[in-house]
């Protein structure tokens, strides 16, 4: 009986009866894919992976319903209805998630499915009607600022969520004192961006990748000072197995400090380029990256936070080749405005990478979804998003050339790669070219994104 369930009921305890309601929605049309590439582990990595989706799929031939064997499976972590329901909410699949509580409501935010109230289910593109914020320079500077502990405290013991506050002299001492000669040259630098030089260093035998966030010529201090809140106290609340772990921060010094687990394999941009002689990724290599990548920004966007700066140099990749989204500096809580839209007066983000409402400032979680595209034609060709040489310079504009049969997918296709199938090829060109229409609606979900790549 539906009635004596609750949020706190074991999904392993759920009756024949509500099962088999659950399959009656989730079997048809494979909706119960959407809910599995949704479920975690404790440590925030996905339960299954493609193979267990295919071992499922194999059980629709032998007359089982994936949806009841899913929820067996997942079942015996002792996961909860309230969990499940959160999941179906998410897909906006209100109607299975009505069977186990009658009252729940659709989510308000802009991420997921469309809802879809009668069985079979039915998946649709966004149609979400977007408005408008204005979003002036005040509104940065009006931002609570981040109550930052005393430098002082030292960074023997993290504070409650976990992070270290360092001294700036700490952090001098810790890069050599700011060497700017190449960390592969004996020196610290990792490399730099728009605000500023990374730094390598060593925290407790660990090594650690450190932010120096410089004053830019368009930037007040007041801005920098409202960024660095901004990096901090998203960096501080989002934490999943595809986004870059924070160790730190300074705030006493001259300039202001980011600390982050080094990533000993570099920026996807540099490995695509083959940059200091690493070794081509292989396509297996590239299709998991594209998956966890997707999966980071499923995450912010599900978190109600649009990246706004997607781009192959802000995928970093750790020892196991396992990417992180960096830099959430210029992310926004977008959960405080009650529309999916944002107008701002400083266009951030790069232009390389930029949707065409983006460019004009206008930002939405579909300008990371184009950004997205970009990234994933970059991992197909191994080629820089912007070449001044090429015709056409900008790697988002080869898509027309392919629509247009100027140039084939194979020819296209990274050479630097062995082992990748035209097939698996064409699926992820197929996601690239959704996520690079011109039109924000048009563009895929997040969440459809992930679940495409997952078909690969
Ligand atoms: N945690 C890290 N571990 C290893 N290398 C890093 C780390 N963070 C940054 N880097 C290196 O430093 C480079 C510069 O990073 P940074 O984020 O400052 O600039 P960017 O990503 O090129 O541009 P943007 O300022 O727009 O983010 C990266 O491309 C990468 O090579
Ligand atoms: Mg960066």
């Amino acid at each position: 009986m539906s009635c004596s369930i609750t949020s706190e009921t074991l999904v392993r305890k759920l009756s024949q009866s509500i099962l088999r309601k659950l399959s009656d929605f989730l079997d048809p049309q494979d909706a119960w894919k959407s809910v599995l590439i949704d479920i975690q582990k404790d440590n925030g990595e996905p339960r299954y992976t493609q193979l267990h989706l295919r071992r499922f799929e194999k059980l629709v031939a032998q007359g089982k319903s994936p949806t009841v064997e899913l929820l067996y499976d997942w079942g015996t972590t002792n996961c909860t209805v309230g969990e499940l329901v959160e999941i179906l909410i998410r897909h906006k699949l209100i109607a299975p998630a009505r069977v186990l509580l009658p009252d729940v409501t659709a989510a308000p935010v802009a991420t997921g499915w469309r809802a879809v109230e009668d069985p079979p289910t039915k998946y649709h593109w966004e149609q979400t009607q977007l408005c408008a914020v204005e979003l002036g320079k005040s509104k940065l500077t009006e931002e609570t600022p981040c109550t930052l502990p005393d430098s002082t405290t030292g960074p023997e013991e993290p504070d409650e969520e976990g992070f270290y506050a360092f001294t700036y002299h700490e952090l001098t001492q810790i890069t050599g004192n700011w060497d700017e000669r190449p960390a592969s040259g004996g020196g610290s630098r990792l490399g730099e961006g728009g605000f500023g030089i990374v730094f390598k260093g060593l925290h407790n035998v660990n090594p650690v990748a450190v932010k120096k966030l410089n004053l830019v010529d368009d930037l007040s201090p007041d801005e920098l000072k409202s960024q660095f809140n901004q990096e901090l106290k998203t960096l501080k609340r989002l934490k999943h197995v595809n986004l870059i772990n924070m160790v730190g921060y300074s705030s006493d010094g001259q300039y202001p400090c980011l600390v982050c687990a080094y990533m000993s394999n570099g920026s996807l941009l540099d490995r695509l380029a083959c940059l200091e002689g690493s070794s081509p990724l292989s396509w297996q290599v590239r299709c998991s990256i594209a998956l966890g990548t997707a999966r980071g920004l499923e995450y912010l966007h599900n978190h109600s936070h649009i990246h706004r700066d997607v781009k192959s140099g802000n995928i970093l990749l750790d020892e196991s080749f396992i990417p992180k989204i960096s830099d959430f500096g210029l992310t926004r809580a977008s959960a405080k405005l009650s529309c999916t839209t944002v107008i701002t007066e400083r266009i951030v983000g790069t232009t390389a990478y930029m949707a065409p409402e983006a460019l004009r400032g206008e930002i939405t979680p579909k300008s990371d979804i184009f950004s997205f595209g970009v990234v994933l034609l970059e991992i197909l060709s191994g080629l820089p998003p912007v070449d001044e040489t090429r015709d056409p310079k900008l790697l988002m504009e080869m898509k027309d050339e392919i629509e247009d049969e100027e140039i084939t997918l194979e020819e296209f296709t990274d050479k630097k790669m062995q082992d990748w199938d035209i097939e698996s090829v064409e699926k992820m060109y197929n996601v690239a070219s959704q996520c690079l229409s011109e039109r924000k609606n048009r563009r895929p979900l997040i969440n459809e994104v992930c679940f495409a790549i997952m078909m690969y």
